[in-house]
């Protein structure tokens, strides 16, 4: 590892988008790029850390120094996460999770037969609050998009979901969020706050880390 604020300090950390299978070769998904949680990644890396990355199926190159596992649904990625939780400092939940995924993939290719579709769906698991719950967890980072009272949704779940700390960013802003280049984070934490302002996700990444960096050594 590289020297650095997070010099020896292990990062596990999640990106980009699920998908919930529909049948063979369809699926439910979102927006997300993973453009926000690849930057971490690569920051964290740059800052010295042993980076760890489970992403959902993007187009991003995997940074330099840093392990990618690739998953598709919500399931997966929350073995590929409990089983490598207990190895990791560092835990930030970057992924836009499915909330919900169909009750069964259809085994063979749904057909245009009826003139309406019914899809019964089932809540998937929350894979951020399930490692902040686990008995050796490591310092648990979420992230809230929000589109209205964002200090009171951020504040509500940290709480909630039992966390160290939250990023929190208005996506109803253009320019911020889903697939932008950059993004106006505010970091709330049990007790304090801190807002980075406005800049590219590199500098919002590299901001972040280094306020995590400062937690770890308190
Ligand atoms: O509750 P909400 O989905 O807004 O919380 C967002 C945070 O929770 C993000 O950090 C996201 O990665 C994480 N999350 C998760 N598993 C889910 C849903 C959200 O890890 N099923």
């Amino acid at each position: 590892a590289e020297p650095g604020p997070l010099a020896g300090k292990t990062l596990l950390l999640t990106a980009g988008p699920t998908r919930e299978a529909l049948d063979p070769v369809r699926y439910l998904s979102n927006h997300s790029s993973g453009k926000m949680g690849y930057a971490l990644a690569e920051q964290a890396a740059r800052l010295g850390a042993d980076v760890t990355l489970v992403s959902g199926p993007v187009t991003l190159a995997t940074p330099a120094g840093v392990t990618r596992i690739d998953v598709q649904s919500a399931q997966q990625m929350l073995e590929a996460v409990m089983a490598r939780v207990e190895a990791h400092e560092i835990f930030i939940g970057c992924a836009a999770v499915a909330d919900y995924r169909p009750v069964a993939a259809a085994t063979d290719k749904i057909k245009k037969s009826q003139e309406t579709l019914t899809i019964e769906m089932v809540r998937n698991p929350d894979i951020l609050a399930t490692v902040a719950g686990h008995s050796k967890r490591p310092f648990t980072v979420g992230f809230a998009a929000e589109t209205r009272d964002v200090e009171h949704y951020a504040l509500d779940k940290l709480a909630r979901k039992k966390l160290d700390m939250i990023a929190a960013n208005d996506v109803s802003k253009p320019g911020q969020g889903f697939n932008a280049d950059s993004n106006a984070l505010t970091l709330y934490w049990p007790g304090g706050s801190k807002d980075l302002g406005h800049s590219d996700k590199a500098t919002q990444a590299e901001a972040l880390l280094l306020t995590i960096a400062e937690k770890l050594t308190k």
